[in-house]
């Protein structure tokens, strides 16, 4: 028999009845589009004003940064579209914009032939017309299926930069390849990568070097985003508030997750169904973690039961349709009342969560707001007696030998925040962890204290709890603003906030 390709099947049985009068017909009697375009984002002069940063920094190259395709979440089936974060954050465009862009910042020279800056041009799929087939019969792409997508002049008005079909992007990627310097972010595209990397080495392009150059790129990128401008802290607030939205939505249901039985899920569903609603969704799967589970640190499986007696960690957050996201946690006695032993491990994290929050100021490091939140983590745990005999609170500190407690808070306490729930990965530890805390920097700040149920070296009144309280803080002049402060984090204030809106 001959082989047919799985591809092949697929599209044949796929195939529609397609009839040369039916081509004609589908084509015609459509009102005009309408002439308007759509006003400048406000978001534009951000954009414009990162672009030139990084335009700064690599004078005279060509510098490639793609949004990303559609991924097959199976068979005909793609994932929800969402951009790299190198691409939203240097144009502006958010959720579901637009698969298979890219971003060229084109060098410019001046009379003399010296390095004059950049021109952003936005590489795309423009709207097809609607004499296209296209229009009609392409079920990933055509507007039949998935919606009309914007016009080259409406990206030019929306984003203040120029746009070109993408069709013209290849010969554009490579030009005078062998004169000037390209570099290109390789992880947001891999197909495409591949065939630039083949196509950069045709033109001339030194082979050895070029993923080191790229990552030079893929570096200052990531760091660029450390220090958050005024409207990226706005759109942070708005997260936090629209996530606020979700944790209440939450809490006034708790009596039903609990009745309906598998109640983790009640929880993700009724999160998402809010962060759906306040933004484009949540920045990251939700951890709706009851009991046990709590001790699993990222529980996304949400498969359990919430009982009565639990404590239920809740570690959510909305995105909004920038792709700015919250990432806050608390962790709520299901019955609305903490156990003494609940009570006795929240208030530990909680002390630990203030001594971190007190040390986010400028001129600490980032680290230190680990090693204060850690240390009151390590003074209970020593006071529990649950360090090995002998071990005093700084013999565990001592990064060299011990660490002792991590055992029971084996994670880091902040991280920063924003496109990215773990933002500006790819900065060194120099710029990251070493370095000292600027104003515009949104940090978490995340203690927390897990007694699996089976940790026989845990007394047992704490097995099976697991409690992180989780805030998101902004870096100001003199100190930090706790952007989630109005989530109540106190032991009483969490069973004060579950009467009061249970009570609504
Ligand atoms: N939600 C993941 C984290 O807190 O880092
Ligand atoms: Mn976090
Ligand atoms: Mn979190």
């Amino acid at each position: 028999m001959a082989h047919v390709s799985e591809e092949q099947k697929k599209a044949d049985n796929r195939a529609r009845v397609t009839t040369e009068e039916f081509r004609a017909f589908v084509k015609e009697g459509w009102a005009p589009r309408p002439d308007t375009r759509p006003e400048r984002a406000e978001v534009a002069e951000y954009a414009a004003r990162r672009r030139a940063a990084i335009s700064l920094a690599f004078p005279g190259e060509r510098l490639i940064i793609p949004a990303g395709g559609l991924k097959v979440r199976s068979n005909d089936t793609d994932y929800v579209f969402r951009p790299h974060s190198a691409f939203a954050h240097l144009t502006g465009l958010g959720a579901d914009r637009e698969p298979d862009a890219v971003l060229v910042l084109e060098p410019l020279f001046d009379a003399a032939g010296e390095p004059a800056g950049h021109e952003a041009v936005l590489f795309f799929k423009p709207l097809a017309d609607r004499e296209s087939d296209e229009f009609f019969d392409d079920t990933r792409y055509g507007e039949f299926w998935v919606g009309a997508r914007p016009t080259i002049e409406d990206i030019e008005a929306e984003l203040g930069l120029s746009a070109r079909d993408i069709g013209e992007f290849a010969d554009a990627a490579v030009k005078d390849a062998g004169q000037i310097g390209i570099r290109m972010v390789r992880d947001a595209d891999r197909e495409l990568t591949a065939q630039l990397d083949t196509s950069r080495v045709e033109h001339g392009q030194a082979e050895e070097t070029m993923a080191e150059q790229d990552d030079e790129l893929a570096h200052d990128l990531s760091h660029l985003r450390m220090i958050k401008d005024e409207w990226e802290i706005q759109q942070m607030r708005d997260a936090v508030d629209a996530t606020k939205v979700g944790f209440e939505a939450v809490i006034a249901d708790l009596p039903r997750a609990i009745e309906e039985g598998r109640g983790e899920r009640w929880v993700e569903g009724v999160f998402g169904l809010h962060a759906r609603h306040q933004g484009n969704g949540v920045g990251y799967d939700s951890i709706c973690a009851a009991g046990d589970h709590a001790n699993t640190l990222h529980w996304i499986k949400n498969t359990g039961d919430i009982d009565e007696d639990d404590l239920i960690l809740l570690d959510a957050g909305v995105e909004l349709d920038s792709l700015f996201t919250a990432d806050i946690t608390r962790t709520l006695p299901a019955s609305g009342t903490f156990s003494d032993a609940q009570r006795e491990v929240y208030d530990a994290v909680y002390a630990a969560q203030q001594a971190g929050l007190a040390a986010v100021k400028p001129g600490n490091k980032f680290s230190d707001v680990h090693a204060a939140a850690i240390r009151v983590i390590a003074e209970h745990l020593h006071a529990w007696g649950l360090l090995p005999e002998g071990v005093s609170v700084e013999d565990t500190l001592d990064t060299e030998h011990g660490q002792y407690h991590r055992r029971w808070m084996v994670h880091g306490t902040s991280h920063h925040l924003g496109i990215d729930v773990h933002d500006c990965a790819l900065a060194t530890r120099a710029e990251y962890m070493d370095a000292e805390l600027q104003p515009g920097m949104i940090l978490t700040v995340e203690p927390g204290l897990y007694f699996k149920s089976d940790d026989l070296l845990a007394p047992e009144r704490f097995r099976g709890i697991g409690v992180r309280i989780e805030d998101d803080v902004l870096v100001t002049e003199d100190g930090h603003e706790n952007l989630s402060a109005h989530f109540p984090s106190r032991s009483e204030d969490v069973e004060a906030w579950i009467a009061q809106v249970q009570s609504r």
